[in-house]
């Protein structure tokens, strides 16, 4: 229910830093724990309920909690964000929606180092990827190959997230934490989620992978999702409203049956991992700003098979669908150029390539 997500919102004080400013709603542009969480009017139910001792949960798909390895360390010659110790970021952007951060280049060519990083990475990842792997194996290679090129695993103790990579299967969105006994299964579909933060700067990019064989419509999620996600990337430019993505990506996707997320949101990204522009992936007529040159945000559309209600485990993370149906994303960190957009997070010669790619 929505109590559930005013909750979360109360709790972060960038929204009442933001809806003292004048918005007038506490469920407008709130910026959530990992992404940004954006409260639209959908069902969300919190597993459990907040402030249940007994665990009365009924989880909608086969993904279950699990148990956390270690904390993993980081080594000290390597530069950590302002949260990296005690888990809340510092550094926030107050300002309106359409207040947006225009990168000097400078700033530019740290995004794009640490981008690029995090592609590498992301990469290493995918191409792991195998049945009988945990998502805590997934975690170890990323943060060794993150930590080997000189970057934090931004997600590590972010508002307290406890690894460093995002492991979402099937019916999870989104922000699955990875755990030792959670293994791959032949046909699942895993998002893995990357930010790398290299010199004081994030890069973030995500993507599916499928499991060994996966079945048609599991295929067609897939597809479906990176097309859309590719079609809003191909508007992009100066002078276009962050607002027009969401319409892109609505209609592709609901003409095949599938539903946008309504409860997460692209984002600005650069010296800080979550800033304005606030980036819907459904159709919207909110002024979160118009797109100009320097303007770095992600774009991240999740898709699910099913319908567009979503729960939330008693981790606070873990976010899935209610009807316990799949859920996709692909994500790439955008960079608005003088005419046009680059990925910063672009896939190089030596990216794994999807079916449709070869
Ligand atoms: C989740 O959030 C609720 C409400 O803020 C809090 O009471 C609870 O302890 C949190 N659970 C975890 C596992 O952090």
């Amino acid at each position: 229910m929505l109590v559930g997500v005013a909750l979360v919102f109360l709790s972060n004080s960038w929204v009442h830093a933001f809806c003292s400013s004048g918005c007038g709603s506490i469920l407008r542009a709130p910026e959530s724990s990992m992404g940004r969480r954006h409260a639209a009017r959908t069902r969300v139910e919190v597993g459990g309920g907040f402030g249940f001792a007994r665990d009365s949960f009924k989880y909608t798909g086969t993904q279950r909690p699990s148990r956390l390895s270690p904390p993993r360390q980081i080594p000290d010659n390597i530069m950590k964000p302002d949260y990296a110790e005690d888990g809340t970021p510092k550094a926030r952007q107050l300002g309106m929606p359409w207040d947006i951060p225009v990168n000097s280049p400078e700033d530019i060519e740290g995004v794009r180092a640490a981008s690029r990083a995090a592609r590498e990475v992301l990469d290493i990842a995918g191409a792991a990827v195998k049945p009988g792997m945990t998502t805590d194996e997934i975690d170890a290679l990323v943060h060794e190959e993150t930590i080997k090129r000189g970057c934090y695993p931004s997600p590590l103790n972010y508002n307290g997230f406890p690894k460093s990579v995002c492991t979402s299967i099937n019916e999870v969105i989104c922000h699955g934490i990875p755990c030792t006994n959670t293994r791959l299964k032949e046909g699942d579909i895993i998002n893995i989620d990357v930010t790398c933060y290299l010199n004081g700067y994030h890069g973030d990019c995500s993507e599916t992978f499928c499991v060994g064989e996966v079945d048609d419509a599991g295929k067609k999620l897939v597809k479906v999702t990176y097309d859309a996600w590719q079609a809003a990337i191909k508007i992009c430019k100066p002078g276009v409203p962050y607002s027009q993505i969401g319409g892109v990506i609505d209609d592709i996707v609901t003409k095949e049956g599938f539903t946008s997320t309504r409860n997460f949101c692209g984002h600005g990204v650069g010296k800080i991992f979550h800033s304005n522009p606030t980036v819907l992936h459904y159709k919207n007529k909110q002024n979160n700003g118009v797109m100009a040159p320097g303007h770095i945000f992600t774009i991240e559309p999740m898709i699910n098979e099913g319908g567009v209600q979503n729960m939330m485990w008693k981790d606070n993370w873990t976010a899935t669908t209610r009807d316990g149906k799949r859920s996709a994303q692909f994500e790439h960190t955008l960079l608005i150029t003088k005419d046009g957009v680059e990925a910063l997070t672009a896939k190089t010669e030596n990216s794994p390539r999807y079916w449709w790619e070869l």
